[in-house]
């Protein structure tokens, strides 16, 4: 399927590790349906995943960078803008990670460091990269920012652990700072909802496997998977949704409305 929706746009894609990742599936996608693309991660995810393999496969340009560091995410910015030429119509931020849940450490024994470190990662940086975006004037007028979160940050999931408050705090700060990015500079920032996926971050939540076959079973329209989650976001990119903004956009087939199921009632009667 494709439909150059973003035909002639230019964007950053934070987080592919690997052929599982969200975000690969979403640059293979953003490559498809026409537009140009920097990739990046952390320096040691890069020398782990094979995000080269997906540079070589999209024709995109490599930037390494840490999504804590300021003077990384500024160096990654300047980069893009001077190999395209023109400034940026699109970015997704795909990062999470939380060394409590890592190392098995349950909510109630958190390490505070570590605390720190993963809502460093998974929610500051997204803080980090707007404002980076911001002080250099470095979008176009009409673009749009999308960061990948999950309902934990609403609804209690006691394994997700620390990383439900990162994602709250990542989905305000979508709010927060929408306002200025929209009436200053005309441009949306979102969140995306997405279900359980079996991605490596993924995997890595205590007792994935069993909480994806309830959500699975919760959602009228079964869970939605990473490709889904590429085509949603391909949309958010487009000049289809220009008036989205602010938003915590739920991509779950319909697990955020539902109470209860039927054939959860059954099982339990
Ligand atoms: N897998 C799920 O069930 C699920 C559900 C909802 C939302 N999400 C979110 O989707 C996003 C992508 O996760 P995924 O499931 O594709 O897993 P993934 O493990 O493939 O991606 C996580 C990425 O974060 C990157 N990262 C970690 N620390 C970083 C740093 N300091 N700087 C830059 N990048 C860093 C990793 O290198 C990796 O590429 C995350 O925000 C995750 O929380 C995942």
């Amino acid at each position: 399927m494709s439909n150059k929706l973003l035909k002639g746009k230019k964007g950053i894609i934070f987080g592919a590790l690997d052929e599982k990742s969200i975000a690969w599936k979403t640059a293979e996608r953003i490559h498809e349906e026409g537009a140009e693309m920097v990739l990046t991660n952390a320096p040691v995810s890069i020398r782990m995943g094979q995000i080269e393999n997906l540079a070589l496969k999209t024709n995109s340009l490599l930037v390494p960078a840490d999504a804590t560091s300021l003077n990384d995410l500024d160096n990654l910015i300047e980069k893009s803008v001077s190999h395209f030429g023109s400034k940026i119509d699109f970015v997704l931020h795909s990062i999470g990670m939380s060394i409590n849940l890592r190392k098995g450490r349950s909510y109630t024994d958190l390490n505070h460091e570590w605390m720190k470190k993963g809502w460093d990662v998974s929610a500051v940086s997204f803080h980090k990269l707007i404002q980076s975006l911001y002080k250099k004037d470095a979008m176009n007028s009409w673009g749009s920012i999308v960061a990948l979160t999950y309902i934990a940050s609403q609804r209690t999931f006691p394994n997700y652990n620390d990383m439900a408050d990162n994602k709250a705090y990542l989905e305000s700060v979508a709010r927060s700072f929408g306002y200025f990015m929209g009436k200053e500079k005309n441009v949306r920032v979102n969140t995306i909802s997405q279900s359980p996926t079996l991605t490596t971050a993924g995997m890595g939540v205590k007792g994935i496997n069993g909480f994806f076959k309830y959500a699975e079973k919760t959602s009228p329209l079964g869970n939605a998977t990473a490709e889904e989650c590429a085509d949603y976001t391909i949309m958010m990119f487009s000049d289809y949704t220009r008036k989205v903004t602010m938003q915590n956009l739920f991509h779950d087939g319909g697990f955020s409305s539902v109470g209860v199921t039927q054939e959860i009632i059954d099982a339990i009667e």
